[in-house]
């Protein structure tokens, strides 16, 4: 049987991922959106796009969650996303309404799910999502490192004029702007970045990539779409085909890192358990002092919303 995927939200990053889901033929995809016919129209064009790309999905959609039910993974995209000016966190309360909602509704039909939050503020919003569905942490996990290292790849392959393919590396910390580049973690086939650009020009990949959401904002007016997508059918393959990959997300800490209770992007193994496991690196002080600091942010925005949160976990019993 094929797998089931819901994808909430049919606006730019929704849309996005449930075209990629379907060229993937990672299972049949199901969108939602309070703007029905939106969603309806736009997975019923998937669908027929499905014999020109020569894959087999379902794709479907609509205002009603009945048709999500018993999905095997759930990406959530519905919310607000930021205008010029705006950081991602001034639409924590805007987003907190919308994300306890469509989840409530959610997670009633597909209880097993593997949660991926995608609605900004990605970590704050990770809590939201933990709280309401009350899964075990391996079960809900927010996307941005893919994206944010991706930016980070993208800008050093095209400084150097190579292949972006053969460039890995590593962004720790919470998705805004104290996002922590590791330099001592990237290469180039291979090669150390810093045995290839100086400290300057490495600075200003670093410092590029940590507002790289803000430099696309103020060009469209809007959020980026096509990266995030990418991103978030990237964890979606690596959970249903168990490819035990090692992907930067955003992961409830315990502990680790030095860090209690708080969402925060990490390298996690990820498969068919969704985070199966935390991959502590040993930072410089310099790198953990930079990664406490982008943690705090995190952890302002949870404390702001902590009243909120603990009427969720006294309703849930
Ligand atoms: P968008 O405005 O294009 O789409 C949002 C969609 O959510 C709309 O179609 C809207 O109708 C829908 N929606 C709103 N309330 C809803 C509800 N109650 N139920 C169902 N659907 C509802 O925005 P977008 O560009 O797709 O961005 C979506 C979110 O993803 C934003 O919060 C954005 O900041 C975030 N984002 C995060 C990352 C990341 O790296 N984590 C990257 C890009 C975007
Ligand atoms: C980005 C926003 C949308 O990084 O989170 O593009």
């Amino acid at each position: 049987m094929r797998k089931k995927i819901t994808v909430i939200g049919s606006g730019n990053v929704g849309a996005s991922c449930a075209i990629q889901l379907v060229q993937k033929e990672l299972g049949d995809v199901v969108v939602v959106d309070i703007r029905e016919g939106w969603a309806a129209g736009t997975t019923l064009d998937m669908f027929q796009f499905t014999p020109v790309a020569g894959v087999d999905a379902k794709s479907a959609g609509g205002s009603n969650y009945e048709a999500t039910a018993g999905s095997d993974i759930v990406v959530l995209t519905a919310g607000f996303p930021r205008k010029p000016g705006m950081s991602r966190d001034d639409l924590v309360w805007a987003n907190y309404d919308i994300v306890k909602g469509t989840l409530e509704q959610a997670l009633k039909l597909s209880p097993d799910c593997i949660l991926i939050v995608v609605t900004n503020p990605l970590d704050a919003m990770c809590h939201v999502a933990y709280e309401v569905s009350g899964f075990p942490r391996n079960r809900v996990m927010g996307m941005a490192g893919i994206l944010d290292t991706a930016r980070f790849r993208a800008f050093i392959g095209d400084k150097l004029g190579v292949s972006v393919e053969d460039i890995q590396t590593l962004v720790l910390g919470g998705h805004g702007d104290a996002m922590v580049p590791l330099v001592r973690y990237t290469s180039v086939g291979g090669i150390p970045l810093a045995d290839l650009l100086d400290a300057d020009t490495i600075a200003a990949l670093v410092k590029r990539t940590a507002v790289g959401g803000g430099e696309i904002v103020k060009l469209m007016g809007t959020s980026a779409f096509y990266a995030p997508a990418a991103a978030a059918v990237q964890m979606v393959e690596a959970i249903l085909k168990d490819k035990k990959r090692v992907l930067p997300c955003s992961a409830l800490l315990q502990g680790e890192y030095g860090i209690e209770g708080l969402f925060v992007g990490v390298p996690v193994k990820l498969g068919a358990g969704g985070v199966e496991k935390i991959f502590e690196l040993k930072l410089t002080e310099e790198e953990s002092a930079a990664l406490k600091k982008s943690a705090a942010g995190v952890k302002e925005l949870v404390e702001l919303m902590e009243p909120k949160l603990a009427e969720i976990r006294a309703a849930r019993g």
